[in-house]
């Protein structure tokens, strides 16, 4: 059933490569993309599909996407694959996205590794299948000396959570109140070594953040598209990341 993910994350050579005329070389990209795959059921329910295949679709689009970037000069790709919340899906559904993962890990790791892509993980490990938080450990050091791309996987990732780990982590550590700071507190997060999104890309058009990030996107520009996560196309990422580029990031002070 689920053999179809087997040749998701290969970089395909069959796509050419960025035409510069086509895609005219980004001024100052964005360093660190977040984006939240929403619409991969609707997308499934609109092409006559199942849900399984929207996800199916949502990967190879990932793939995609994933190469896309490396072409237009993102270094990091923070996806949100799966939130503490998604455990409520029906559990078929839900051993579908494990599944998709697992695969991704059992499949994937020669091919990422030879394209320079870095994974990381972010959110809770412990409530996985053992076997699977083992396998993403492995993956996580298999890759960890790429250079072109980090790859933070969110699974099983909610930023709420992130932030109760992170004071809980603290306490242990029996930080004094008052050295606490901004600063300390974001090296308690899952994302302790990185910086934080400058942009994050929400599809299928549902204007909220859904417990992604909410501690690093503080400063993050947001680009949402009604498109389903399995149509958003190699244009319109350049269209997102285009759009980034033309805007004035004041952080709360201003210019001029
Ligand atoms: C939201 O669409 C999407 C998800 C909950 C899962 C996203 C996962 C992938 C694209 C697979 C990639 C995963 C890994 C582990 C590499 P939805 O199902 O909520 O869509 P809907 O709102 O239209 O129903």
């Amino acid at each position: 059933m689920f053999d179809a993910f087997k040749s998701s994350f290969n970089f395909s050579k069959s796509e050419p490569k960025v035409d510069l005329g086509e895609y005219p070389l980004l001024d100052h990209p964005p360093h660190h993309v977040g984006i939240i795959m929403d619409g991969n059921g609707r997308w499934a329910t609109a092409n006559g599909k199942t849900r399984f295949q929207g996800h199916q679709a949502g990967t190879e689009n990932l793939r995609r996407v994933m190469e896309h970037s490396t072409d237009f000069g993102v270094k990091m790709l923070t996806i949100y694959a799966f939130s503490t919340e998604n455990w409520k899906r029906p559990p078929l559904e839900v051993r579908g996205l494990m599944k998709i993962l697992e695969n991704v890990v059992d499949n994937e790791l020669e091919n990422l590794k030879r394209n320079g892509v870095q994974l990381r993980h972010l959110g809770q490990l412990d409530k996985l299948e053992p076997v699977l938080a083992k396998k993403i450990l492995y993956a996580i050091d298999f890759t960890k000396e790429g250079q072109k791309l980090v790859l933070n996987i969110a699974f099983n990732y909610g930023g709420r959570s992130e932030i109760i780990q992170a004071i809980k982590r603290l306490m242990l550590d029996k930080i004094p109140p008052e050295a606490v700071t901004e600063e300390l507190l974001s090296h308690y997060m899952y994302t302790a070594d990185s910086p934080d999104p400058d942009l994050i890309i929400r599809t299928s058009g549902e204007f909220r953040t859904s417990n992604f990030m909410i501690w690093q996107a503080a400063y993050a520009e947001y680009y949402i598209t009604p498109t389903y996560w399995p149509d958003f196309g190699k244009a319109e990422y350049y269209q997102a990341l285009a759009d980034y580029c033309k805007r004035d990031r004041r952080y709360g002070g201003r210019n001029g």
